[in-house]
């Protein structure tokens, strides 16, 4: 994909690696570089406080409390297109900045009919072809494109208003604004779970931008056999027999 969204993404990546620093010591590796983190964290923080101000204007009997924090109700409804606006627009570099390892492969399908037994522990290690990204990771991304290209067009005519779109576009996008809201928040809750404690080390890829081995090996091990060149399910045996082996007088 020698296109201009790479030329732009490697630009963009090169700028804050100057900027940043990211060290990956021995036994780690690289997962996610400044730029990626800049962004990704951009976007966290204009989704909270677009959910919060949209919490005061959607339910301002049970968020009366909520939106002084804000500087009240009329301010939270100004601020919260704005915010709104800015969520989509880094979503939208993020999306430029992950779209080739986001793209839906065979083994995506695979994992996704194998989902009971991902969930429920069965197995040690994801399926040997889960690559970068795994099938539910992919899910909640085009969930999120499909999410930002709804509140964009629904939100602009709710901030135009009736008068620009008339009544009834208006009330539709109400329904719909406020239903991808809904679906988004549920799959943001599932996401920070598993990126924290549900996923342990996923964390720290997100600040350090590293991960270790073993959490590579474990949770994508297609990507760990990319980078390191060797067998996944090879190294988790070597390094359990390491764990498991009697330790000498020292
Ligand atoms: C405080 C809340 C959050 C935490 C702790 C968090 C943490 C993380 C971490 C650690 C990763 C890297 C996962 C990996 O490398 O496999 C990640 C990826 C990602 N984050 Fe977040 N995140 C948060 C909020 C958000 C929000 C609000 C959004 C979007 C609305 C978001 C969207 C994504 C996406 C699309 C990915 C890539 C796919 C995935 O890992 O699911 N995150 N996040």
């Amino acid at each position: 994909m020698g296109t201009a969204i790479d030329r732009f993404d490697e630009k963009a990546r090169r700028t804050f690696d100057s900027i940043g620093r990211t060290e990956v010591h021995r036994g780690e590796l690289l997962r996610h570089p400044v730029y990626t983190r800049v962004l990704h964290w951009a976007v966290a923080l204009f989704f909270f406080l677009a959910l919060f101000t949209g919490f005061g204007i959607y339910l301002p009997w049970l968020f009366r409390w909520f939106a002084p924090i804000f500087g009240g109700g009329p301010l939270s409804r100004i601020l919260h297109p704005y915010f709104g606006v800015a969520f989509v627009f880094f979503f939208f570099l993020q999306m430029l900045n992950w779209l080739a390892p986001m793209l839906w492969g065979p083994g995506d399908t695979k994992w996704i009919r194998n989902i009971r037994r991902v969930v429920s522990g069965e197995e040690t290690l994801e399926p040997p072809d889960t690559g970068f990204f795994n099938a539910g990771q992919k899910a909640m991304f085009w969930e999120i494109v499909v999410g930002c290209t709804v509140y964009l067009i629904t939100g602009i005519v709710l901030w135009m208003g009736a008068r620009t779109f008339g009544a009834l576009a208006v009330a539709i996008s109400y329904v719909l604004h406020d239903i991808s809201a809904i679906i988004m928040l549920g799959g943001i809750f599932i996401h920070i779970y598993l990126s924290t404690i549900g996923e342990p080390g996923t964390f720290h890829s997100m600040t350090r931008g590293v991960v270790s081995e073993a959490w590579a090996w474990t949770f994508h091990p297609a990507w760990y056999k990319k980078v390191t060149g060797r067998d996944p399910r090879e190294d988790y045996e070597k390094a359990r027999q390491r764990q498991n082996a009697p330790r000498g007088p020292n």
